[in-house]
Order: C-alpha cells, then structure tokens, then sequence
C-alpha cells in the first residue's frame, strides 16, 4: 500500500516537473512569436509603420472632409424638408398631435416614434445615429426618394401636409446621388 502510494507520488511529481518544464519551454516560443509579431506592426516607430500611419491619418481626414461636405448640402437643402416631414418620429423633437391623448393611440405613437429612431435618428444631422453605415442610410433614403414608402401611410392619412412633394424627391435623390457618388460608391 505505502509503496503504491510512493510510487504514484513520485511518477506525479515526475508529471508535474515535466510538464512545468515543457509548459515553460511553449512559454517561451510563444513569447518570440509575439515579439516576431510585433516587428511588422504599427505601433513601432519604424519608419514603415509612421509611414502607414500618416497614409491612415490622410485617409481618415480625407474622409471626414467628405462627410462635412455632405453634410453641409444636407443643411442646406434637406433638413427643412426633414424638420417638417421627419422629426416628429425620426428625432428628438417631436410635437405631438392632438389626438395624442387618446387612449390607444398614444401607445401606438410611441412604438412608432421607438421603432423610426431605432432605424434612423436625424437628430444629429449627417452622420445620422443609425444601425446602417452612412453609404446604407444614404442608399435608403435615395430609395425614399425614388420609390416613397416615407413617412407611412397611416400618419400621411393623419398628417396630410407631411407627404413628400415631387420637389421633396427630387431634392433627396440630388442630395443622396452626389453624396454616394462622393463617397465613392454606385
Ligand atoms: C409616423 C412616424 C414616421 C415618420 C413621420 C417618418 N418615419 Fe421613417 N420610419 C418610421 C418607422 C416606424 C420606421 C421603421 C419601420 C419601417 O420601416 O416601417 C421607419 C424607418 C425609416 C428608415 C429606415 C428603413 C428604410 O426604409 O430603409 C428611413 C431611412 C426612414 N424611416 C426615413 C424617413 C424619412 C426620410 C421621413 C420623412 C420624409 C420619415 N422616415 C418619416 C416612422 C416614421
């Protein structure tokens, strides 16, 4: 019995060193992959990676300059047009109807206002708060402006001023065309 018990302990203290020591030695590779790693990476200062650096920090700008540049058009010529037909569900700056107060219909607003600013929130103006990337919330709204479907129905029914008129359009899909164009994509 004593035997057996000195001999398991031996064969697992010779287990543990060997293991230790095998663990040690994985350590070890595994410390020169990381620093074989790190040679190429961009958080050195070596004269490639500042190099990648600035080219990242170009683009960056270059692409911030684009988003300013749509946004200002967006300013200009679609905000007003969004204040009067999209805020109301699509923003922080909703007025109320009326018939708000009616039992029943305020539940059903509310989840309409939740849901539209789930999708799309104007608030902020361009970049939009979305879910979507910029160049997808710009492709819908293109779509808005081709086919409708915004603002819905129900509320046009209640709303009858808030349909986007064929200028309405026309503008949103001008706006919409050149900033994916600018952007680089079709
Ligand atoms: C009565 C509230 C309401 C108004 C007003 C409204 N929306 Fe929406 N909108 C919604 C809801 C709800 C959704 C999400 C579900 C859906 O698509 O019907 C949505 C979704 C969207 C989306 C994302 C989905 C998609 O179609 O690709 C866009 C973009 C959008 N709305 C744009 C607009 C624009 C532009 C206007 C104004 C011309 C507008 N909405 C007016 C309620 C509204």
């Amino acid at each position: 019995m004593k035997t057996k018990l000195l001999l398991s302990t031996l064969l697992l203290s010779i287990f543990a060193i060997s293991g230790f020591s095998h663990g040690t030695e994985k350590h070890d590779n595994n410390e020169k992959k990381v620093v074989q790693k790190k040679e190429p990476s961009v958080n050195d200062n070596s004269e490639k990676s500042l190099e990648i650096k600035k080219a990242l920090k170009e683009k960056e700008t270059v692409l911030q300059n684009k988003y300013k540049k749509i946004n200002e058009e967006y300013l200009e010529n679609i905000k007003p047009i969004f204040e009067a037909k999209c805020f109301n569900c699509h923003s922080s700056t909703t007025n109320y109807p009326f018939y708000y107060k009616i039992p029943g219909v305020k539940n059903m607003i509310d989840k309409d206002i939740k849901e539209a600013k789930k999708h799309i929130d104007f608030s902020k103006d361009f970049l939009f708060i979305s879910h979507e990337t910029p160049i997808n919330d710009l492709k819908s709204l293109n779509k808005i402006g081709q086919k409708g479907g915004m603002p819905p129905l129900r509320y046009i029914v209640a709303h009858w001023d808030s349909k986007l008129s064929k200028k309405d359009k026309e503008s949103m899909i001008e706006w919409t065309k050149n900033a994916i164009e600018l952007l680089g994509e079709k």
